[in-house]
C-alpha cells in the first residue's frame, strides 16, 4: 500500500466542489483502512474559483492548468470534473503522466473521443474510472440487490424519468451545457445517469426506439461573468443559440426481454432534481424517488392478494452503504447526493490503494462501461434522427 495518496480535483464548479468535499470525507467513513489522504490541489482555469475551493475544502494549493497537476510529483489521484468536451484531452494527459483518474460522466461529448479515452485507459499503467454517482444511492443499490438476488427477479418493465428545471427560465445564461450535437443536452447531462441506472438494475439494453429530442428555448442570453453549474448570474442583452436538447425521451428493450422508457428534461419547472424510477419485476415492484432518497417503495407478490400493495421501506444500516457510511448511521438521519460522491471517492481511493475488492465498496465503473453508456446515448440520437426508428445499441455503427 502507498504511504499516502495525494489528491487533486480539476474543475471547481458545481460537481468539482462535490468531489473536493468527498475526498475530504472519504477517509472518515467505514474502517480506517485507507493510507493518509493528502488534499493537494484544486485545478481550475479560473484562479478565483480554484483558490476559493482550495481554501474552503482544505486543499494545499490551487493550480490554473491541468498540465501543472499532471506534472506535480505530490499528486497521485485526480478527479476530472469539467465540461464534457474537455474530458478527453485532460484525461489522456493525466494518464500519460501516470495519474489515477476518476472522470465525471458522460465520458466525453462524442463516442469517438470516449473510445479513444478507453483505449488510453487500457494501455495506461494507472487506474481510470468513471463516476456514475447515483449507483451509490442506497435505495438504487438496494433495488438492484433485490433484482439480482431474485427477491424481485427479472425486470419486466422499467420506467424512469429525470426531471430538472435548471434551464426552465429563459433568462438562464448560455453555458457549455447548451452547446453540442443533438443528445449532448439533457440526454447527456441527466439521461446518462438514468440510462446507466436502468442497466445497473435491469441489465444490458439491446435496442432503443422512439428517440425524441426537443429544444424548447432556442436562445439564451450571454453571461456577463463566469458561469458555474446552474447559477443565474448577470446576463447581457446579446443572445446565443441553444444547440442541444432541453427534453429527450426514448423507449428500450433489455437484452433479456424486459422493456422500458426514459424521459429527461431540464425545463421541468418545480423539479429541481427529480430522479424517479419504477421497476416492475417477476415477483413484485419497487419505486425510488430522489426527492426522498432515504426510502423506497416495495411491493412483493406474496401473502393474500387482498393485502398486497406498496409498502414504504425506510433505509438504514441493513441497506447498502449506510452502516459506517455516515457519521451517525441510524435509520432516518437522512442522506442524499453528497454522500454518493463520498462513497464514489472512497471506492476509488480503496482501489488505488490496492485494498482487496472483497473488503472495499463496489469498484467504480470502467471507461469501457463509460463507452457503453455513450453508445446508448448515441443510439438514442440516431433513433431521434430517424424519427424514432429502432436502433440496435450493440451492433449499429453511429457517430
Ligand atoms: N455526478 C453528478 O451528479 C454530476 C453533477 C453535475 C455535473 N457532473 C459532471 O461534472 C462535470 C462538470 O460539471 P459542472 O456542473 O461541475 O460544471 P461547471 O460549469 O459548474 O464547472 C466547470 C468548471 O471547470 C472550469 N474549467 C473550464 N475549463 C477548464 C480547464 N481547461 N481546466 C480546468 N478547469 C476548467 C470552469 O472554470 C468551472 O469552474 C461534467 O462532466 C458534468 O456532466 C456530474
Amino acid at each position: 500500500m502507498p504511504e499516502s495518496l495525494g489528491v487533486a480535483v480539476i474543475g471547481a464548479g458545481m460537481a468539482g466542489r462535490a468531489h473536493a468535499a468527498a475526498y475530504r470525507t472519504a477517509p472518515t467513513v467505514y474502517d480506517s483502512t485507507l493510507p493518509p489522504i493528502r488534499l493537494v490541489s484544486i485545478g481550475d482555469v479560473n484562479a478565483e474559483f480554484g483558490s476559493l475551493a482550495a481554501r474552503r475544502f482544505g486543499y494545499e494549493r490551487n493550480d490554473t492548468s491541468w498540465q501543472a497537476i499532471a506534472e506535480a510529483d505530490d499528486i497521485d489521484v485526480v478527479s476530472v470534473v469539467v465540461a464534457n468536451h474537455l474530458h478527453r484531452e485532460i484525461v489522456e494527459g493525466l494518464l500519460a503522466a501516470g495519474k489515477h483518474v476518476l472522470c465525471e460522466k458522460p465520458l466525453s461529448d462524442s463516442l469517438d473521443d470516449a473510445i479513444a479515452m478507453a483505449d488510453a485507459a487500457r494501455s495506461a499503467s494507472s487506474i481510470a474510472r468513471i463516476g456514475f454517482t447515483y449507483r451509490r444511492s442506497p435505495g438504487i443499490a438496494y433495488i438492484r440487490d433485490l433484482v439480482q438476488s431474485g427477491v424481485l427477479g427479472r425486470v419486466l418493465h422499467f420506467s424512469g424519468r429525470y426531471w430538472t428545471d435548471y434551464a426552465a427560465d429563459a433568462h438562464i445564461p448560455i453555458s457549455w451545457r447548451f452547446k453540442g450535437a443533438p443528445g449532448s443536452g439533457a440526454l447527456a447531462d441527466v439521461g446518462s445517469h438514468l440510462g446507466y441506472i436502468a442497466e445497473f438494475i435491469g441489465g444490458d439494453i439491446r435496442e432503443v426506439s422512439g428517440g425524441r429530442f426537443a429544444t424548447v428555448i432556442s436562445q439564451r442570453p450571454k453571461p456577463l461573468g463566469a458561469v458555474i453549474g446552474h447559477e443565474h448570474g448577470a446576463v447581457s442583452d446579446e443572445l446565443d443559440t441553444v444547440e442541444n436538447d432541453d427534453y429527450a425521451a426514448f423507449s428500450f428493450d433489455f437484452a433479456d426481454g424486459g422493456a422500458g422508457a426514459i424521459e429527461v428534461s431540464r425545463v421541468a419547472a418545480g423539479h429541481a432534481n427529480s430522479l424517479f424510477l419504477e421497476v416492475f419485476c417477476e415477483n413484485g415492484s419497487a419505486t425510488f424517488d430522489f426527492r426522498n432518497p432515504t426510502e423506497i417503495g416495495l411491493m412483493l407478490n406474496e401473502g393474500p392478494t387482498a393485502q398486497r400493495g406498496f409498502r414504504r421501506v425506510l433505509l438504514g444500516p441493513e441497506h447498502p452503504y449506510i452502516r459506517g457510511g455516515l457519521a451517525m448511521d441510524a435509520t432516518t438521519v437522512g442522506f442524499g447526493q453528497n454522500e454518493g460522491f463520498v462513497y464514489q471517492a472512497r471506492a476509488f481511493l480503496e482501489e488505488v490503494a490496492g485494498l482487496p475488492a472483497e473488503s472495499s465498496l463496489p469498484r467504480c465503473a470502467t471507461f469501457d462501461e463509460g463507452v457503453h453508456n455513450m453508445r446508448l446515448l448515441g443510439a438514442v440520437a440516431e433513433s431521434a434522427s430517424r424519427r424514432g426508428e429502432a436502433v440496435d445499441v450493440t451492433t449499429e455503427v453511429f457517430a
